[in-house]
């Protein structure tokens, strides 16, 4: 069954058009660090705009759990941040509903954007924490529904929550639709993974088995190899009786990676040799497979590296999540550096990078624009490959 997009609603002028976008977005000393989610959502807000809708943004950000995470996590920053990103000004209401953001409606012109507080702050009120947002409060649904006379879902990276202001607002609305974000998040992953072209490489990284078990089942049965580097492997090697030292590990997941391991023996390829280092820390490492006691790996080694560019050789589609070692150490981001290189090289293949991780590390390696897609949602972009249906997507209408 296909949703309705945003081509599918019609007379968009002068319509207020309710949009939920995910600028949960990093942010250090009030400044967002990476705009990637905002640029993202940008056609989508244009297209809105050059119809001469009335465009209201909803996002949350961050996680609120008593009134002082409130002054953190204000959206401020972020619409500053649109302002930059796009040509457009943006209306600012700090407030999540009430008078202050239905006057500012009413007061909207034809092709203009306001953008109400971090729907998120609707979790905590005087202190107590009543989840109104994050558990879909009915209540705040249909409210927030009565704002507009259409919905568009286009925050891929929120649809894995029933929120009230994705979910609840599409169950309350007349119409709604997925934004143009949403609609090239799931080409990309479902055609990766209902037909994809062949042979399709998986790549596994990150710190732990426990986030990423039901997608490397998932990806298994698909794949034609799943290649599982730093830090996942060391659980892994756990289970085949390799030394890890002080490596970040999941001893109670090892029976779960023998199982993966025996399951899937001809299609799992796990990194073998590490750069160790005895701190957490960015200074020179050294290459072991067995890694001494008082020694971690961060990183993946010369051997595996090499087993890496030749399984990737004539792939045709990719899917790669998680920095295969701390990227954010100069020391140790050559296994990620030689994979995103072998990436972008390949011919006519479909190269996807997903998880918020993974986002970050593409933009900092400079290949964003060398990728086929590079997906917004981290723990969505999961569920979709597991296989799961999202929420936040099942709730939009159908095409009849
Ligand atoms: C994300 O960054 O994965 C989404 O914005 C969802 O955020 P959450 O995990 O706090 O619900």
């Amino acid at each position: 069954m296909r949703k309705k997009t945003l081509h599918d609603l019609k007379d968009l002028k002068g319509k207020i058009v309710l949009v939920r976008v995910d600028f949960n977005v990093p942010i250090e000393n009030g400044k967002v660090t990476n705009n990637a989610r905002i640029v993202a959502a940008l056609p989508t807000i244009e297209y809105l705009i050059k119809n001469e809708a009335k465009v209201i943004l909803l996002s949350h950000l961050g996680r609120i759990k008593t009134e002082e995470d409130k002054k953190t996590k204000s959206l401020k920053s972020v619409a500053m941040e649109f302002t930059k990103a796009s040509t457009h000004a943006i209306n600012f209401v700090a407030a999540t509903r009430g008078k202050k953001v239905e006057e500012a409606i009413n007061n909207m012109e034809n092709g203009s954007i306001m953008m109400i507080e971090n729907t998120r702050f609707e979790d905590v009120k005087n202190n107590i924490l009543v989840n109104y947002e994050s558990k879909n409060d009915e209540k705040l649904g249909k409210y927030w529904a009565s704002l507009g006379d259409l919905f568009v879902n286009d925050a891929f990276g929120t649809a894995h929550r029933a929120h009230a202001s994705n979910v609840g607002i599409a169950k309350y609305i007349k119409e709604s639709a997925i934004g143009f974000l949403i609609e090239k998040e799931i080409k990309f992953l479902h055609d990766a993974i209902s037909e994809p072209k062949r042979p399709f490489i998986a790549l596994l990284g990150g710190a732990k088995v426990s986030d990423k078990i039901n997608v490397i089942d998932a990806l298994a049965k698909k794949a034609d190899k799943v290649i599982i580097g730093t830090a996942m492997c060391y659980t892994f090697h756990l289970a085949m009786g390799k030394k890890i030292g002080k490596s970040l590990a999941e001893p109670e997941k090892v029976d779960l990676a023998k199982k993966l391991m025996k399951k899937y023996q001809d299609k799992l390829v796990i990194a073998s040799d590490s750069i160790c280092t005895k701190e957490y820390k960015d200074v020179k490492g050294k290459v072991y497979e067995n890694i001494p006691d008082d020694l971690m790996g961060l990183d993946i080694g010369p051997k595996t590296i090499k087993v890496i560019k030749k399984e990737l050789k004539g792939a045709k589609t990719v899917i790669w999540n998680g920095p295969f070692g701390v990227t954010e150490f100069k020391n140790y981001q050559e296994g990620s550096k030689a994979i995103a290189h072998e990436l972008i090289n390949l011919k006519d293949a479909i190269t996807i990078i997903g998880g918020g991780d993974s986002a970050a590390m593409a933009i900092k390696m400079g290949i964003e624009g060398k990728i086929s897609h590079i997906s917004t949602g981290g723990g969505a972009s999961m569920e979709f490959l597991e296989g799961k249906e999202l929420p936040g997507i099942a709730a939009i209408n159908n095409i009849n």
